[in-house]
């Protein structure tokens, strides 16, 4: 059997794991980055180093991106544009859904063909089985190749739009974002009550269905424009309070609750003047001026 190889530029956490993760998978692998001690490092595991961006594509066929932002693409590939053509770029690397397909325009121009990735991974352990990966650009590459990229982590394919992954990706973050800035204030309030922080984990952190149960009901009130009536509003309203007076008799910064009580002062307020409920959903989607 043929040896299997491919290229990584960019090697932080996220770009490490990988390579990590394709050698151990029998695959040769070709890498760069900006700083070069972290390609010296990988290249004590086994991979091969190029002096360069231009050496590292015309190494491979197949090309991973693992970087910052999608200007990193612009400020590394830039310079060496003319050796793209024929590569596969995979970007694994986050950014907005239109910064994504700009930059598959920009690479599949200079004859390249593309796919973008997110990753949703439990930081960079990749290989976690809760870790996935949302790709999307088209259908045949993704299939030619999506047997190269397998050791990455399990594949979401989403479909042949690039930014779709990025879209994916970026919903989830922002419920990650919210979700993790909401436990360290719960952890903050037991921990400055004085109260058994460890037993409140395990308690906590043993219903994760509940969070599934509410996710499909408010996608469910999503698609008839939300949940809740003015009741339910006026409701969530004094319960935030309740949870902003517990933080801050404890010393404990209630910013994010706060957040969240005046997307219901909003919600009653539109409520208030519309004359028929206006809920939070609507809100935050845009649609309630
Ligand atoms: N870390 C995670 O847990 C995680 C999880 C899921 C997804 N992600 C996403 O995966 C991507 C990679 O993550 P990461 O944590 O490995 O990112 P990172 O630490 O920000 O580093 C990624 C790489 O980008 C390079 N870079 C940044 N700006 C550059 C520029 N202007 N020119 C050249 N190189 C540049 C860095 O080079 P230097 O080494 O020279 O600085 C580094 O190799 C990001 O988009 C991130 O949002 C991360």
């Amino acid at each position: 059997m043929s040896q299997q190889s491919l290229t990584v530029i960019g090697l932080g956490p996220m770009g490490q794991a990988m390579v990590k993760a394709l050698i151990e998978a029998g695959i040769e692998v070709t890498v760069w980055n900006r700083t070069a001690a972290k390609a010296e490092a990988m290249a004590e595991l086994g991979a091969h180093r190029a002096e360069t961006a231009a050496e590292a594509l015309d190494a491979n066929r197949v090309i991973i991106l693992s970087l910052t932002h999608y200007q990193a693409m612009y400020d590394i590939l830039g310079p060496a544009a003319d050796h793209l053509r024929g590569k596969v770029i995979a970007n694994l690397s986050s950014d907005s859904p239109e910064n994504t397909r700009e930059g598959a325009a920009w690479a599949t121009e200079h004859g390249a063909q593309y796919l973008v990735g997110g990753f949703m991974s439990q930081g960079d352990d990749i290989k976690h089985p809760d870790s996935y990966l949302y790709l999307s650009g088209p259908k045949d590459v993704f299939e030619a190749h999506r047997d190269l990229l397998r050791p990455l982590s399990r594949q979401e394919y989403l479909g042949d739009d690039y930014g779709l992954a990025q879209v994916f990706y970026q919903a989830e973050l922002a419920l990650f974002h919210a979700f993790l800035i909401g436990w360290e204030q719960a952890l903050a309030i037991v921990d400055r009550s004085g109260a058994d922080l460890d037993r409140f984990v395990a308690g906590a952190s043993g219903h994760p269905n509940s969070y599934r149960d509410f996710m499909r009901e408010f996608a469910e009130g999503a698609k008839h424009g939300g949940w809740g009536d003015l009741h339910s509003f006026k409701m969530m309203h004094a319960g935030a309070q309740h949870v902003i007076d517990a933080s801050e008799d404890l010393g404990v910064d209630a910013r994010l609750t706060r957040t969240v009580q005046d997307y219901y002062r909003r919600a009653i307020e539109a409520t208030d003047k519309a004359g028929h409920p206006v809920p939070v959903y609507r809100i935050i989607r845009g649609d309630a001026a």
